[in-house]
């Protein structure tokens, strides 16, 4: 790949002053009007990411699913050391299924940051809009999510919007300087790679009084893949997206930014009832080996299992070295290449504050960039692995991307009374307290499992 595809595939295409072209709204020091699509933990931290930009913005309107969780998070927000930026109404605090069309109808940039499912639903209202977006990962929980991620993708370029997504990894030199040293060669050929994501779990949140099935799923998302992809998606993405950069070495819309298929297995060992409540129907480990067009492999590894070994990382072994961000060594552990910390060029803001000054520059000097292609590779190739594992099949890319199955058509989430399309056990294998409600039936089942449509 050629030095100026690489920056501009990597993040720094910025600072290399590259193909400008005009950005929709907001350009040079106009006040730019920022609208947030969900107001939970990470959306409330991306927002005051985005002001430490400090440019001339104004939050214009925010909105969640939950009446109380937009209207809480307004109150965080007016009471925050960017008060001043804050410039919606009570009038402009939105929620309910709808809400984010009245926030990004408001807005130049939207950041979008709630549930995962919904993500290609909204990415899609704003392109269509005109809008600059930032999103969080993942950007699809299943294939047609996919495919309708990678449309929007073509109309955000056709626009000239510019696009990040919270994959802040691809934000630390890093890991741009280790791409960009495997490019030139320095470890030979890649032969694999290795990333895992094994920690101890996350949150369990309990059904309230009064709460629908609806809302007790979409409060307790993360164990419903319907809603979050399962942990291999949700969560393990963000080390698979570094391994498809490292195969492809920035290239990603070539052959190499996607494996071509995987076999994997996976399962629910501890967060199951009745160790764990509120653990809906995902799994809580997957191993996968992924495939390259040109045989090079990706070993995955993902769990939430408390008490166990913990490492989040990612390796790559070359024919003639092996490395990590911000290191290289050759066979007999000599260095090849380590990152320079006091290089004045390598002392950038922490990530998830970067790459939203990376993106307020770019919107602003009208500078192409849309981080939706890899996100979208590393989205797919993340469901490809669930897809494998649950089904206990070899699946290749191209049947999973052409015939893989909706977990759910998000369009027709309209209203908290809808009935999800998982429900709770009427006959369940081990019987619940009063009031609490399991769904062991629905995991699934390797081997019964269908990952096709
Ligand atoms: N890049 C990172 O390192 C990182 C870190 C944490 C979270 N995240 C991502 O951020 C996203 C949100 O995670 P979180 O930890 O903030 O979860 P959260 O549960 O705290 O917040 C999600 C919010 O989205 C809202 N929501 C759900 N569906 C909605 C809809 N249709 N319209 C409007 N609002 C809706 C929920 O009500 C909730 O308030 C996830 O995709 C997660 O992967 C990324």
């Amino acid at each position: 790949m050629k030095r100026r595809d690489f920056l501009k595939t990597s993040g720094l295409a910025s600072l290399a002053g590259l193909s400008v072209t005009r950005g929709a709204q907001a350009a040079g020091d106009d006040v730019m009007k920022i609208g947030l699509v969900g107001c939970g933990g990470r959306a409330r931290g991306a927002l005051l990411d985005r002001l430490s930009a400090k440019d001339n913005v104004k939050v214009v309107a925010i909105c969640d699913a939950f009446e109380e969780n937009a209207k809480s998070a307004a109150e965080a927000f007016r009471a925050s050391d960017y008060a001043d930026n804050m410039a919606f109404s009570d009038d402009e605090v939105f929620w309910g299924f709808d809400a984010y069309k009245k926030v990004i109808d408001l807005c130049d940039q939207a950041l979008i940051v709630t549930t995962p499912a919904f993500r290609p639903v909204h990415y899609r209202y704003a392109v269509e809009q005109g809008k600059h977006v930032f999103m969080e990962k993942p950007c699809a929980v299943d294939a047609p999510s996919y495919r309708s991620f990678v449309e929007s993708n073509k109309i955000a370029d056709e626009k000239g919007l510019v696009v990040v997504v919270g994959y802040q990894r691809h934000y630390e030199p890093q890991y741009q300087q280790l791409i960009e040293k495997i490019a030139d060669g320095v470890i030979g050929d890649v032969m694999y790679t290795r990333v895992y994501w094994n920690g101890d779990g996350i949150w369990e949140r309990r059904r309230m009084a009064g709460d629908t099935e609806m809302m007790y799923q979409l409060r307790n998302w993360y164990h419903f893949n319907w809603l979050c992809g399962d942990g291999i998606v949700e969560q393990h993405c963000h080390n698979i997206d570094i391994a498809n950069w490292i195969h492809s070495k920035g290239d990603f819309m070539g052959p190499l930014g996607h494996p071509v298929k995987c076999n994997a297995m996976g399962g629910r060992q501890t967060r199951r009832f009745p160790f764990f409540k509120d653990s809906g129907y995902r799994y809580d480990h997957y191993v996968c080996e992924f495939t390259f067009a040109d045989g090079s492999q990706m070993f995955s590894q993902c769990k939430h299992m408390a008490n166990t070994w913990s490492n989040v990382s990612e390796h790559v072994y070359g024919t003639k070295g092996e490395g990590g961000p911000g290191f290289l060594v050759d066979r007999q552990g000599k260095e090849l290449w380590r990152i320079d910390n006091n290089d004045p060029k390598n002392q950038v803001p922490g990530p998830y504050q970067y790459e939203h000054h990376c993106q307020a520059k770019w919107i602003r000097e009208g500078v192409k960039h849309n981080d939706g292609w890899f996100a979208a590779n590393s989205s797919m190739t993340s469901v490809l692995g669930r897809m494998a594992a649950c089904s206990g099949q070899e699946i290749t890319w191209d049947d999973a991307v052409n015939n893989g199955r909706a977990e759910f058509p998000l369009e027709s989430v309209t209203s908290w009374d809808q009935v999800p399309p998982v429900l709770p056990d009427t006959e369940p294998p081990v019987q619940p307290a009063e009031g609490e409600k399991i769904y062991e039936n629905s995991v699934p089942m390797p081997g019964q499992w269908k990952w096709n449509a």
